[in-house]
């Protein structure tokens, strides 16, 4: 199936979420820079456009920049005065991803946060951040307690993102070894537990074949 889920990708990106000269510059300099090649998809990015412009978010923290190039889609979703923080463990990556922002004209919105993301959430929370949307696309180990960070940086309202839930569908096995399976299955659980979230999960299927994205928002 992977042959006619990358065809419709591209049938549907090409129409909806056709590239400029910034998101493919980014997609090519995170290639020759060696990151590994996870960037979401055009659609994807147009998804998370759409969410950031449908909840009327001003205030937007992204976990894992990577190159940028999802940070690319949030921040030209922003109106005029909002922020993108976006939070970047390597300081190779957090390079590549301001040069990449800087050349899709947003870097100006934009603050990129090198260094451990749970440090940097502690910090956030400490100096009384508050964010309208969160978007976590880190290390799966970590979901659990980037969880619990987003939710300190939320206010009545605030959408949650999460990228890579599904994992080509090892999710639902609870033998499942691996740890990033296993974050993801305790983050599951978490955001299920949570009395202050109302969740759901979409499948999808792709170029990048097929994963989900968890959505939260929070409603008390
Ligand atoms: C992986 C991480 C991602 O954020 C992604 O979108 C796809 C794969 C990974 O670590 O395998
Ligand atoms: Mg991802």
């Amino acid at each position: 199936m992977q042959d006619v889920w990358t065809k419709v990708d591209n049938y549907f990106g090409e129409l909806l979420a056709p590239s400029d000269d910034g998101l493919s510059a980014a997609l090519k300099e995170n290639k020759d820079a060696g990151l590994p090649p996870i960037d979401v998809t055009p659609l994807q990015g147009k998804f998370l456009e759409f969410l950031v412009r449908v909840s009327g978010a001003r205030r937007v923290l992204e976990i894992g920049a990577l190159g940028g190039h999802s940070t690319i889609w949030l921040a030209r979703a922003l109106p005029g005065g909002g922020r993108v923080v976006t939070l970047e463990l390597e300081s190779h990556h957090a390079k590549v991803a301001r040069r990449n922002l800087d050349r899709a004209g947003v870097l100006d919105r934009v603050e990129v946060i090198v260094g451990s993301a749970l440090d940097t959430l502690s910090t956030l929370v400490s100096s009384g951040e508050s964010f309208d949307l969160i978007f976590i696309d880190a290390d799966k180990e970590s979901y659990p307690e980037y969880l619990g960070w987003a939710l300190q940086l939320s206010r009545l309202g605030t959408v949650i993102v999460a990228d890579n839930v599904v994992r080509e569908g090892r999710v639902a096995d609870s033998d499942c070894d691996d740890p990033r399976v296993q974050g993801v299955r305790r983050f599951a659980e978490l955001m299920a537990a949570e009395p202050r979230l109302s969740s759901t999960v979409l499948q999808t299927v792709g170029s990048k074949g097929y994963d989900g994205f968890a959505l939260s928002v929070v409603v008390g």
